[in-house]
């Protein structure tokens, strides 16, 4: 210390170290990040400082993110599944994807999407090798804002199997399964053959397992099929159908039912008139759903992109 200066007296106490720490990022130079940097910074002391954080828990804390950082491979996004049930997943959701009133809502893209599902025609059926589930046509019409049918619309479908698995879980997740492409025909109608949606949990053998039990939370799913319906000039739509009678609509451990999303699965028996589909003699259940998409404002992500993304962590 140079004679005659007085000593800086530095970090004396945490608000100290809050503020030395909010002035070091100030000089960020992208004005985004530099706003992104000051609001965690500032979240992030006031939560440790609330909290009174102890040495213990911040060392489980950083034992935690290690142990999700090693779960993360080309199957699994351990990361992922903490943000969806955070309630993080949706909120950016939400914020990302505000619509005009009729347009369909979205909800969580969640980490099983897959490029590459086959083409399919107007009935083609994407449970071919379910051979335990109910079988489902799930069909409808996707829509502009004024009601008027969009012919050519894209409907890129996937759904868990009925033993509560997506294929890329599997022994062999080559084998693409419960998934299809499909186009609207010139009515502007679609229709998927499937098997009825099961609820099922999502993967809870990690931190976020851990995090779930520990909080008193289950990990389930309620029955859903997942869609992103897109189509040229409108914004594409990542969402799902969820069915109405399924218990974990209230509680969706990734919080992701919207009530415009629930839809009717009606059972057949064979016998109230309704036929089956080719090659179904026992019962079967339909299900009805509009999509109803936006025309294109600002720039679009759309599902490949949102895949990429997932690829560059890894997924497949
Ligand atoms: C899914 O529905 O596929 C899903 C969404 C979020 C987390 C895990 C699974
Ligand atoms: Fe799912």
């Amino acid at each position: 210390m140079p004679a005659g200066k007085p000593e800086m007296r530095r970090n004396k106490t945490e608000d100290d170290i809050t503020a030395e720490v909010l002035q070091r990022f100030s000089a960020t130079p992208d004005p985004r990040l530099r706003q992104i940097m000051l609001s965690l910074i500032t979240h992030l002391h006031a939560f440790v400082k609330e909290v009174e954080l102890t040495e213990a828990e911040w060392f489980k804390a950083i034992e935690i993110l290690t142990e999700a950082g090693k779960m993360c491979s080309d199957r699994r996004q351990e990361f992922i599944l903490f943000s969806d049930t955070l309630g993080v997943s949706m909120v950016v959701d939400l914020l990302g994807h505000r619509k005009p009133d009729r347009a369909t809502e979205s909800t969580v893209f969640g980490p099983f999407h897959r490029l590459g599902a086959p083409d399919m025609s107007l009935g083609g059926n994407i449970a071919h090798r379910d051979t335990s589930g109910t079988p489902a046509i799930v069909s409808g019409r996707v829509l502009d804002l004024a009601g008027k049918p969009i012919a050519g619309a894209v409907l890129d479908v996937w759904q868990a199997q009925t033993n509560g698995l997506y294929d890329s879980q599997d022994e062999n997740p080559q084998n693409l399964h419960m998934r299809g492409k499909f186009r609207t025909n010139a009515k502007g109608r679609y229709s998927v053959r499937t098997v009825i949606p099961v609820n099922y949990p999502i993967p809870s053998d990690g931190p976020v397992g851990a995090m779930l039990a520990a909080t008193g939370r289950h990990p389930w799913r309620p029955a859903h099929i997942h869609f992103v319906v897109s189509a040229e000039g409108y914004e594409p739509v990542t969402t799902h159908i969820f069915d109405r009678r399924d218990p974990y609509l209230q509680s969706d451990a990734v919080f992701a039912v919207k009530d415009s999303l629930i839809c009717e699965f009606v059972r057949h028996d064979g016998n109230n008139g309704v036929a089956p589909p080719d090659g179904v003699s026992g019962s079967f259940y339909t299900a009805e759903f509009d999509f109803c998409l936006a025309p294109v404002g600002g720039k679009a992500v759309d599902v490949e992109d949102a895949q990429r993304r997932l690829a560059a962590l890894g997924a497949r």
